[in-house]
């Protein structure tokens, strides 16, 4: 009879990190155990930039701690002191993290309406965000996509960036451009997509409100309204033929003429043209003058 002993010998690292690595918003605070499945060792601790924790002695877990993690170079390393004198170490990989102080949208190198069929350059900026890599910009012209963007430039620390989007102006755009900001932030297993921020933006030509009027007035003192809605808000202006008795003036987003004591000479077309720099409306209100005595007629009964 023979009988065999059959030794196995499992050798495993004796550190083990929980969580085995962070991802972390800047000036957050975070904690990571570092436990031991050694039951004979010198001792146990932490080192980081600060200094870490101190060395412990007679414990199986040592926890790092920073309140308000700011610095973007960290590399945390847990470490254990073995009797034979080996001192393994496990470094915690730290993703830290940053949303954008500001991101802006703006259109390069010009004022004044766009004109159809002409291409115009979006850009968009985006300040202090960090890691750049974990960025995916998605442009939208309304619900479709027109260009995604990620970068493969490895930086721990925030940069600034900027991306341009090449847009062609049509007739019937209304060129609301959409910009998603997706940033890998969270980790469970590997990491989740958030979206930070989707600053709105949208170019539109001026649209009123109201169609073309005819304004029959039996009253010496009228009043014409105009106001159109765009973006940028459009400036509004009224052309008529210039007379004494007519006052122009803005009450909110609406420009309005008034015509006190009226003649038959403020008959006409009143037009009011709203413009910004997508494009130009106009509107035009007809005004029609009843009962009221005119000049000449005045003098003739006089
Ligand atoms: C770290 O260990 C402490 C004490 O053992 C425990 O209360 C805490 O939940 C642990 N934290 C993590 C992230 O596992
Ligand atoms: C972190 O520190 C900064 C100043 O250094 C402070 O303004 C901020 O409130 C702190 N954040 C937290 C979460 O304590
Ligand atoms: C408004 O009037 C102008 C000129 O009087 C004309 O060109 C335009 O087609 C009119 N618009 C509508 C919607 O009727
Ligand atoms: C213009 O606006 C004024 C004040 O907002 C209002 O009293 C007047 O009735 C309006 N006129 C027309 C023609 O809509």
């Amino acid at each position: 009879m023979s009988s065999f002993l059959y030794v196995f010998t499992v050798v495993t690292f004796p550190l083990e990190l929980n969580p085995p690595r962070v991802v972390v918003r800047y000036r957050d605070s975070v904690s990571v155990n570092c436990s031991t499945s050694s039951t004979d060792h010198e001792g146990m601790g932490w080192e980081d930039t600060f200094g870490g924790t101190s060395f412990e002695q007679d414990v199986n877990i040592v926890t790092w701690t920073v309140d308000n993690l700011t610095d973007w170079t960290i590399e945390p390393t847990c470490y254990i002191t073995l009797i034979d004198s080996k001192q393994p170490s496990k470094v915690l990989p730290v993703i830290l993290y940053k949303t954008p102080d500001s991101v802006s949208i703006s259109v390069l190198n010009h004022s004044g309406p766009m004109v159809e069929g002409t291409q115009y350059q979006l850009q968009c900026d985006i300040q202090n965000i960090a890691p750049l890599q974990n960025l995916v910009m998605k442009w939208y012209k309304g619900n479709e996509p027109l260009d995604n963007v990620t970068y493969s430039t490895v930086s721990k620390t925030p940069v600034d960036v900027s991306d341009t989007l090449m847009i062609s102006p049509s007739r019937d755009d209304d060129l609301a451009i959409n910009l998603d900001l997706f940033h890998k932030s969270k980790t469970l297993d590997g990491f989740e997509w958030s979206t930070l921020k989707s600053p709105p933006f949208s170019l539109d030509a001026p649209k009123f409100l109201l169609g073309n009027d005819t304004v029959v007035s039996a009253d010496s003192n009228v009043s014409l309204n105009c106001s159109a809605e765009g973006n940028p808000s459009p400036e509004m202006k009224w052309n008529y033929t210039a007379a004494r008795n007519v006052k122009l003036s803005t009450e909110g987003r609406q420009r309005t003429i008034r015509i006190t004591t009226a003649t038959s000479t403020n008959a006409g077309i009143y037009i009011c043209t709203a413009t910004n720099r997508v494009g130009t409306a106009t509107r035009t209100t007809t005004v029609t003058l009843k009962g009221i005595i005119t000049d000449r007629l005045r003098v003739m009964l006089w």
